[in-house]
């Protein structure tokens, strides 16, 4: 098999998992990493064992041949953008921009210089995901009609050092978090045709909690911190979905979906593991266990693993969809319809009425538990 060489931009909190995790996969390498801050490159590089290079140097290497952009998402269009124009493959972590409009240009850009363009979250194809979705295709639920996602916690200020893009327009829990949930719908129902939301700053500051040198620092919070919105599928499906950093505790599952012909609840898409629950009719709910499945085995936080946290799976199938010439399963036209539902609902919200969203066939194709394993290295 051929490796492809991989060039991480964006060397701060979530590089260290992306480098840990290359290890487990095949096909891929770990060569060179860079940012704008040349401290934060050699810091991972000697960590790690790869190269430090300038961001230009990166893009120009010869042992590149995917950029993987896990700079902050305001940055993540023009980092992108360069590393396409430079005959690079891209992996993005998400949103794919900060803006729909700015997403379609690199999706256009990515065609343009015959290059791929992939997006996370990858966390849809780990086993929890493959299970839903397997479910799904087998009619198992029947046709599903309604469903429920929530995604709401107390913020990000206490726990990530630098948390100021959370808070900014292209942050949020609708772009930060939202990624996660809308995608794994899109996974399971296909794509969304309008959306109705409201939405509110439930806090105008936030103050940074989490250890480190901006410890007191006070945000100016930019952007809705809780959105509840109503989802309509091209399937006919309507789905609630509620994203919020306003919430200290709850008791709402992360998604379900209810079918003609039963019920399905599915683990957070955050992470790649977890139990799917399935109830036929009236039934009892039905646990189906992934954690013995590919990649479904907890390795979070390393030193008390909670749960599965394979990020860089994504990266692996995209190089073999370049290997194979076909689509990636996470492609930019897959990142750039789940960001055009997060850009509708925050549009909804701000303008009082409905979105009729860009008709797209876009959906992740379907992977089987061979077509995982064959991305694990031995
Ligand atoms: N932290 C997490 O747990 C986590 C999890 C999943 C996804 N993500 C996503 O990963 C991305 C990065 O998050 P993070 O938490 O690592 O952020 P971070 O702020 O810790 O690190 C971002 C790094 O990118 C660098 N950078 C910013 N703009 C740049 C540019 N134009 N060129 C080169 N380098 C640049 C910064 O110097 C910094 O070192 C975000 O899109 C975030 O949504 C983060």
């Amino acid at each position: 098999m051929t490796v492809l060489g991989v060039g991480i931009i964006g060397c701060g909190n979530i590089s260290r998992t992306y480098l840990r995790n290359a290890p487990l996969f095949r096909g891929v390498e770990m060569r060179a990493v860079a940012d704008m801050a040349p401290a934060a490159a050699r810091a991972r590089a000697d960590e790690f064992g790869v190269k430090a290079l300038s961001v230009d140097d990166l893009r120009a290497s010869k042992d590149v041949a995917i950029v993987v952009n896990l700079t902050v998402p305001n940055a993540h269009y023009p980092v992108s953008l360069a590393a396409l124009k430079a005959g690079k493959h891209v992996f993005t972590e998400k949103p794919l921009a900060a803006t729909a409009a700015l997403g379609r240009k690199l999706v256009a850009a990515a065609k343009a210089n015959r290059r791929a363009i992939a997006s996370a979250p990858d966390t849809i194809l780990g086993p929890a995901g493959r299970m839903a979705r397997g479910l799904v295709e087998a009619g198992v639920i029947g046709k599903p009609i309604s469903g429920t996602a929530f995604m709401m916690s107390h913020g990000m200020e206490h726990w990530h050092p630098n948390p100021d893009f959370f808070f900014k327009p292209g942050g949020g829990p609708v772009l930060d978090l939202g990624p996660y949930y809308v995608t794994q719908l899109v996974n399971l129902l296909g794509p969304v045709r309008r959306v109705l939301a409201s939405t509110t700053i439930g806090n105008p500051t936030r103050t940074v909690s989490a250890e480190g040198p901006n410890k007191g620092k006070r945000i100016k919070v930019e952007t809705p911190t809780t959105a509840h919105a109503l989802l309509e599928f091209a399937s006919g499906a309507r789905v609630m979905l509620g994203m919020s950093w306003d919430v200290w505790r709850h008791g709402m599952h992360p998604i379900e979906i209810h079918g003609t012909e039963g019920s399905m609840r599915v683990p957070d898409p955050n992470f790649f593991g977890g139990i799917v629950e399935v109830a036929r009719g009236r039934g009892e709910w039905e646990r189906h266990d992934t954690s013995g499945a590919v990649f479904g085995k907890p390795n979070n936080p390393p030193d008390n693993p909670a749960n599965a946290n394979y990020r860089v799976l994504g990266i692996a199938e995209l190089a073999e969809a370049i290997r194979t010439r076909r689509a990636s399963r996470l492609s930019g036209d897959v990142a750039l319809h789940a960001l055009e539902v997060m850009e509708g609902v925050l549009r909804s919200g701000a303008r009082n009425r409905a979105i009729t969203l860009p008709a797209t066939r876009a959906r992740p194709g379907v992977m089987t538990e061979e077509d995982a394993a064959a991305l694990a290295a031995d």
